[in-house]
C-alpha cells in the first residue's frame, strides 16, 4: 500500500476545519489513491467538539482516511507530520481589521512554529490560514530555524479565486479560462489584485473590462471580500477558505497547470520591489515536486508597484509590531 502522508490540521474542530477535513479526506488535496494520516490539534476546551467531528469522519468511511489523532497537544499534533495547514487562529469580526487580530493570535504561531521545528518530519511543508495570515506565518517561521524558510506559505488563494471569479462574471468567461491572475503583498485591505498579466483565452483581460471597472469594481470588491462575507454570514468565510487552502496545497504539491501560476504568500527575496524578511503574496508556479518558483521578469505597471510598495509597507508595520515575539 502506497505510504499515507500525515496532514496536521490546526483549529481542527472550527468553521473551516468542519469543510476542510472532509475534503483533505476525500482526496481532494492529494488525489484518489494517496492514503492520509489527520492529526488535529484543538484547545481542551474544544476537544469534546472535535470528538464529535471525528465521529462524523469516521461515519463518512472514506477509503483513504487511514488514521486520526485527535489532540490539544502541539508535539503529538506536529510529530511526523508532512503538512501542516495552520487555521487554528480567532476570526475577527465585522468592523475589524485582520491586523486587528495580532495581539490574540500571534503567541498561538510562536508555540506552533517550535512544535513544527522539533516534531514535524523532514518535509514538511506548512500553510497558515489564521490571520493575519502573513505575518502569523513569519512569526511560526522564524521559531522553525531547522526547517527551510520556502517551507512556510500563507494563504492568498481565497483573493487569487474571489479574483477570477469577479473576473469571470464581468467577462462571461469560464473560471478555468483565465490564466494569470496576481495577487500581491499582504492578505489585508492592502492587497494588490493585478489583472494586467491576465489572460482570457488568447485576449488580455484587461481590454475585455477596462480600467474603470478594474479600479472602481473589481478591487474593492475583492479587497472588500472578506468583510463583505462576515457582515452577511455574520462568520467569516470558510467553505470558500477551506476549498482555497486545498487548492494551495494541491498545487504546491501536485504543480499549477501549464502556462499559469497562483498567488502564494512566501518568504520575501526581495523580487519586484518587495520588503525581504516579510512573508510576501507573488505569483508562484508550482513544478510539481514540493518546490515553488517566484515568476520572474514580469513588467509591472506604475500603479501596481506603487500598491507593491504599500503592501510591503504594512507588512514591515505588522513585524514591527511582533518584533518581540519573532525568533531567529
Ligand atoms: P473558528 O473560530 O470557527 O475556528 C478556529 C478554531 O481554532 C477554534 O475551534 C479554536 O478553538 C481553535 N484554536 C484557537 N487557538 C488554537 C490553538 N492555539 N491551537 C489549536 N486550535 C486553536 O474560526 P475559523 O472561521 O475556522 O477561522 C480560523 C482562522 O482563519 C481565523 O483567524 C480567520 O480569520 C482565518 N481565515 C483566513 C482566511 C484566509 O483567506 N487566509 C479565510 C478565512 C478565515
Ligand atoms: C477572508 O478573507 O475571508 C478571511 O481573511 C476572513 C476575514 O476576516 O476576512
Amino acid at each position: 500500500m502506497t505510504t499515507p502522508i500525515t496532514i496536521t490540521v490546526t483549529g481542527a474542530a472550527g468553521q473551516i476545519g468542519y469543510s476542510l477535513l472532509f475534503r483533505i479526506a476525500n482526496g481532494d488535496i492529494f488525489g484518489p489513491k494517496q492514503p492520509i494520516i489527520l492529526k488535529m490539534l484543538e484547545i481542551p476546551a474544544a476537544m469534546g467538539v472535535l470528538e464529535g467531528v471525528a465521529m462524523e469522519l469516521t461515519d463518512c468511511a472514506f477509503p483513504l482516511l487511514h488514521d486520526m489523532v485527535l489532540t490539544d497537544d502541539p508535539k503529538v499534533a506536529f510529530d511526523g507530520a508532512n503538512w501542516a495547514i495552520l487555521v487554528g487562529a480567532f476570526p475577527r469580526k465585522a468592523g475589524m481589521d485582520r491586523s486587528d487580530l495580532l495581539g490574540r493570535n500571534a503567541p498561538i504561531f510562536v508555540e506552533q512554529g517550535k512544535a513544527i521545528n522539533n516534531y514535524a518530519a523532514s518535509d514538511i511543508r506548512v500553510l497558515v490560514v489564521g490571520n493575519p495570515v502573513n505575518t502569523n506565518a513569519l512569526i511560526a517561521m522564524s521559531h522553525a530555524p531547522d526547517v527551510p524558510r520556502e517551507r512556510f506559505t500563507a494563504m492568498t488563494r481565497l483573493d487569487h479565486n474571489r479574483a477570477i471569479s469577479q473576473l469571470a462574471r464581468k467577462t462571461g468567461a469560464n473560471v478555468a479560462d483565465i490564466y494569470r491572475m496576481i495577487i500581491w503583498g499582504n492578505h489585508s485591505n492592502t492587497m494588490v489584485p493585478d489583472i494586467s498579466h491576465c489572460r482570457i483565452g488568447r485576449r488580455k483581460a484587461l481590454n475585455l473590462v477596462g480600467k474603470r471597472w478594474y479600479k472602481k469594481e473589481f478591487v474593492p470588491t475583492v479587497v472588500g471580500r472578506g468583510a463583505a462575507v462576515i457582515k452577511a454570514r455574520g462568520a467569516s468565510s470558510a467553505a470558500s477558505a477551506a476549498n482555497a487552502a486545498i487548492d494551495h496545497v494541491r498545487n504546491w504539491a501536485l504543480g499549477t497547470r501549464k502556462g499559469d501560476w497562483v498567488s502564494m504568500a512566501v518568504p520575501s527575496d526581495g523580487a519586484y520591489g518587495a520588503p525581504k524578511g516579510v512573508i510576501f503574496s507573488f505569483p508562484c508556479v508550482c513544478p510539481g515536486d514540493g518546490t515553488y518558483q517566484i515568476v520572474e521578469g514580469l513588467k509591472v505597471d506604475p500603479e501596481i508597484q506603487a500598491g507593491i510598495q504599500a503592501t510591503g509597507e504594512e507588512l514591515l508595520a505588522e513585524r514591527a509590531v511582533v518584533a518581540d515575539l519573532l525568533g531567529s
